[in-house]
């Protein structure tokens, strides 16, 4: 009697929590995707060990990542459960509240980036799922209820990396670098996420953090295909150098345009270079070869379970050719929620926290 009168009480303190707890929802690709792409026709997929080797299951997920993944750790950060993936099938009900992730490993900006991979959510399919759910939560809560739960939801969408390495510079002489020079590719790039941006916002989202591209001259993938003596490969890093920039700019214009600081631009360029310029004082003892993964820097191929695989991937920065190790991307969500305008423009995760708290 005593027991389930502690346990009924637990269950209304945890349901109190829930309702001052806001929504969480998730775009974009593989540095994101919770597991949408088990669900799909693709090769674009992190379902078999050793990926999930250090997720609280230690079994893969979906997640690209030896652990948990970005949007993991701000869900942790929210005291919330992991974002859920919107094709999962225990995504019901109440769950519901929580938020959804909408992201899948492959995409770009463009349509045509990650054709390679066959079936991908791409991002306008995303925008027309986030759409879907909205339905789905006004027949389980009432349409002004769903409104008030998107517009005070804290939103991630990560873009971009995948227009660069798997479209203009996948082959030599793509389409698109055919097409492009670099510096008209990055405004053609910077224009179209400009209109994803603003579908979003009227779908809802009031706040939006929004991530550059990583170094992606200097993942092992690139280091072992381009680079000559480690460094990092050249062409890739004067991508991000236009395009980041120019993406902060964008969403200034967009703020502008839309009168709130709407969207948060995350650096991530910069919170990456700071481990991979010096891994040794982040704990890692390199950020050129990947934890799992073969031939030069372990950046030939994919993570598979014939891989080389390393016994402790808190030391390594990279978990496999492509992707940060969970500890990476704990250095990455501590920037994302304390750094200064060098990491978060206009402002970081608990300036934005701390602002909505008292609205
Ligand atoms: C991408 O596809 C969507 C959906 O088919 C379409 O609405 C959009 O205009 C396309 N974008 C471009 C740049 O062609
Ligand atoms: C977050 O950003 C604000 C404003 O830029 C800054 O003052 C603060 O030190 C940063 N960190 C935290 C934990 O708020």
């Amino acid at each position: 009697m005593a027991c389930s009168l502690i346990i009924l009480l637990a269950f209304f303190a945890s349901m109190a929590t829930q309702g001052e707890s806001r929504a969480f929802f998730v775009f974009g690709d593989s540095l994101v995707d919770n597991g949408n792409n088990n669900y799909l026709i693709t090769t674009a997929r992190a379902d078999s060990l050793p990926y999930g080797i250090d997720y609280p299951t230690h079994r893969p997920t979906g997640r690209f990542s030896n652990g948990l993944n970005i949007p993991d750790l701000i869900s942790e950060h929210l005291g919330m459960e992991p974002t859920e993936p919107y094709l999962s099938p225990l995504l019901r009900g109440k769950k519901l509240l929580v938020g959804a992730n909408f992201a899948s490993a492959g995409v770009g900006i463009l349509n045509d980036t990650g054709i390679q991979f066959l079936n991908i959510i791409r991002i306008g399919q995303q925008l027309d799922y986030f759409k879907e759910y909205q339905t789905l939560v006004a027949g389980l809560i009432g349409s002004e209820q769903t409104q008030a739960l998107v517009y005070k939801a804290l939103v991630l969408i990560t873009l971009g990396g995948n227009d660069f390495v798997n479209n203009y510079y996948l082959v030599p002489f793509s389409a698109r670098s055919t097409q492009f020079s670099l510096p008209d590719y990055v405004t053609y790039l910077i224009s179209e996420y400009r209109k994803v941006l603003r579908k979003l916002y009227d779908l809802g989202a009031r706040r939006v953090l929004v991530t550059g591209t990583g170094p992606m001259g200097c993942v092992p993938a690139e280091l072992a295909q381009r680079s000559r003596a480690g460094e990092c490969a050249v062409e890739l890093m004067r991508a991000n150098e236009l395009y980041n920039p120019q993406l902060t700019q964008m969403l200034r214009g967009l703020n502008t345009e839309l009168g709130a600081n709407v969207f948060v631009a995350a650096n991530t360029y910069s919170m990456h270079m700071d481990f991979i310029t010096n891994p040794q004082a982040y704990g890692f003892v390199t950020s050129k070869t990947a934890c799992c993964g073969q031939g030069p820097y372990n950046g030939i191929g994919l993570c598979t379970p014939l891989s080389n695989l390393c016994p402790n991937r808190d030391l390594y920065a990279f978990w496999d050719p492509f992707h940060p190790s969970e500890k990476a991307n704990r250095i990455v969500v501590q920037q994302i929620l304390t750094g200064d305008n060098k990491y978060m423009n206009p402002m970081n995760l608990t300036t934005i926290l701390a602002m909505d708290s008292r609205t």
